[in-house]
């Protein structure tokens, strides 16, 4: 539960890019969603405590980022990484996922000639599913209209 605890950790990190005086500095702000935060079908325990940093960050440093970027997990229902779609497995358990050549998940529908990936894929609770409140950003971080959001994890397979 560590690791787990720790890579969420890390989806948590506010990572400033390059040097704050640059001026092409970027703030890069990492699901601060809705399912990651408590009582969120992927809850990281005090993930909410991240969220007044953030603010102090941009109120304090308002001039020195000229792009602000949100990522927003937004997975399909039937995405791979969920326990949901794998019989007799539960969250937080591993699979392994095959990939082919081409980059095509190896399943029932797609027989591989190569195996080219053999890929490790830890399996969570359904979260962030793409039009679900749960996938929200929190309504308490800072905004602002020309923030660019970034949607990611949109592909069922990968
Ligand atoms: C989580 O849910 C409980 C029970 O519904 C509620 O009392 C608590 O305020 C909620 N916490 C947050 C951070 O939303
Ligand atoms: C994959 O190969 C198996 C065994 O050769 C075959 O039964 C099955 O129909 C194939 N599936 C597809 C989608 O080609
Ligand atoms: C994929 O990796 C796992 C774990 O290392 C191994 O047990 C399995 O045999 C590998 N599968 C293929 C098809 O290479
Ligand atoms: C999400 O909502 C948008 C806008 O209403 C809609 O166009 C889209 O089809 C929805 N996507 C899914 C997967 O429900």
């Amino acid at each position: 539960m560590m690791l787990f605890y720790f890579r969420c950790f890390i989806f948590f990190l506010v990572a400033i890019v390059t040097e704050i005086q640059c001026k092409n500095a970027a703030l890069v702000i990492i699901d601060v969603q809705l399912c990651f935060l408590p009582n969120g079908s992927l809850a990281v325990p005090d993930g909410d405590q991240v969220i007044p940093v953030i603010n102090d960050i941009r109120s304090k440093h308002k001039d020195k980022f000229s792009l602000v970027v949100l990522s927003q997990d937004w997975h399909c229902s039937d995405h791979i990484s969920f326990a949901s779609q794998h019989n007799e497995k539960n969250p937080f358990e591993y699979i392994q996922l095959l990939y082919d050549d081409k980059g095509l998940l190896c399943d029932s529908t797609h027989n591989c000639s190569v195996v080219k990936y053999n890929i490790t894929q830890r399996l969570w609770p359904d979260h962030c599913v793409i039009n679900s409140t749960s996938a929200d950003i929190s309504s308490k971080l800072t905004r602002s209209f020309n923030d660019l959001i970034i949607k990611k994890a949109t592909t069922a397979k990968v």
